[in-house]
């Protein structure tokens, strides 16, 4: 190694030094962005501000108010040709978007209400109290943290988050929830599983596969739901809420409250997910498009940071079966000599590891490409 080289690398590990105490503080305090907003600062902390070279990145791609897909589930029940119509619409939404919304799913709109309130008064307890769920142990079933990612990514975010991981053990006990929202999440989990299944039956039946085949392949097996609070930002151009990322999921359902600020990158465009009360927002995630052969798309999405908040959003992703021996792979049916499979296969395990161990690089897909 030359000496200019070596002088590179100890400046680098210098900075990184800096910038590693400063994420161990905030780490440290328990208390997440909230806590930073109720200490009242005014203007971001250094682990917070993105790199310059990212904001230049941002100047190629446009913004665009295209409409963006609502598909009225009351048609599944109507006969079948509501049935047919919504299933093509579907179709077309998760090849060519990735993203769309469902109204009339059938989660009743007072649960929705309870969820998202719920997710607010855990995150406005006093910190004292919200202390004891604060932990990086991503095997515990209920954890709070501040950017799941805090250490691995460049960037630190706008947002903290309470975790119900039900990834390998697939129930919650609900004294292990915090009591302000036990009774909304217990009754959300049940709401948004029926509505992950219900979805899986019309995107097997959307690529020409019987009803079952989703479910069959226990896609909706392995849940994480994520409460997130985005507290308000006094410098919202210096940082975003959510960097941009896909997600490791089959399938994910949000729910997201009035604010707005979710954006779907599409043709180089960032498209915006206008809220609308009482509809939900669903999305293609990696796995499914591996194994839809690329006939669904995983796009890629973020959330911008606000200088009004709190911004309150619920994810739920579904992931399949994640302990070994399960092994996935494009659906042998979607497979042909004119259409070889696209990709190798997977354990979920092995890809949700390379989520976490550098969830900025968005590369996962691309490195099961065959
Ligand atoms: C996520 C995500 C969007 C939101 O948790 O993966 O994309 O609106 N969330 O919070
Ligand atoms: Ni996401």
């Amino acid at each position: 190694m030359d000496n200019s080289s070596a002088k590179d690398i100890a400046n680098h590990l210098a900075a990184d030094g800096d910038r590693f105490k400063e994420l161990k503080a905030f780490d440290d305090s328990k208390a997440g962005v909230k806590g930073l907003v109720d200490a009242g600062v005014k203007s971001l902390p250094k682990i917070f501000i993105r790199p310059p070279e990212e904001l230049l990145e941002e100047l190629n791609l446009g913004r665009s108010q295209t409409e963006f897909p609502v598909i009225d589930l009351s048609g599944i029940q109507s006969g079948p040709d509501q049935r047919k119509s919504v299933v093509d619409t579907l179709r077309r939404a998760s090849e060519e978007w990735g993203f769309f919304q469902v109204a009339n799913h059938g989660i009743p709109a007072k649960l929705l209400n309870g969820i998202v309130h719920g997710t607010c008064e855990f995150h406005e307890l006093d910190a004292e109290l919200k202390e004891k769920y604060y932990s990086r142990d991503l095997s515990r079933v209920v954890r709070y943290s501040s950017n799941i990612d805090l250490y691995q990514s460049n960037v630190a975010t706008w947002r903290d988050t309470l975790t119900i991981n039900l990834m390998t053990t697939y129930q919650v006990e609900p004294d292990e929830l915090p009591e302000v929202c036990r009774n909304a999440v217990m009754d959300y989990i049940d709401h948004v599983t029926k509505l992950g299944e219900t979805l899986f039956e019309l995107l097997s039946e959307a690529l020409g596969l019987k009803l079952d085949d989703l479910n069959a392949m226990e896609c909706a097996k392995a849940r994480n739901f994520v409460l997130h609070y985005y507290p308000a930002c006094p410098e919202p151009d210096k940082t975003l809420g959510t960097r941009r990322h896909t997600d490791p999921s089959f399938l994910t359902i949000l729910l997201q409250d009035q604010i707005g600020g979710l954006q779907v990158l599409r043709d180089n465009q960032w498209i915006d997910v206008p809220p609308v009360p009482g509809s939900l927002v669903v999305n293609i995630g990696d796995l499914l498009q591996i194994v839809s052969n690329d006939k669904y798309k995983s796009a890629e999405h973020r959330v911008l940071a606000n200088r009004i908040g709190p911004r309150i959003s619920i994810a739920c992703f579904f992931s399949g079966v994640i302990a070994p021996p399960k092994i996935y792979s494009p659906i042998k049916e979607l497979v042909s000599e004119e259409c070889p499979a696209l990709y190798k296969e997977f354990q979920v395990g092995e890809y949700l590891k390379n989520f976490y161990s550098n969830s900025l690089d968005n590369s996962r897909l691309q490195k099961l490409k065959i």
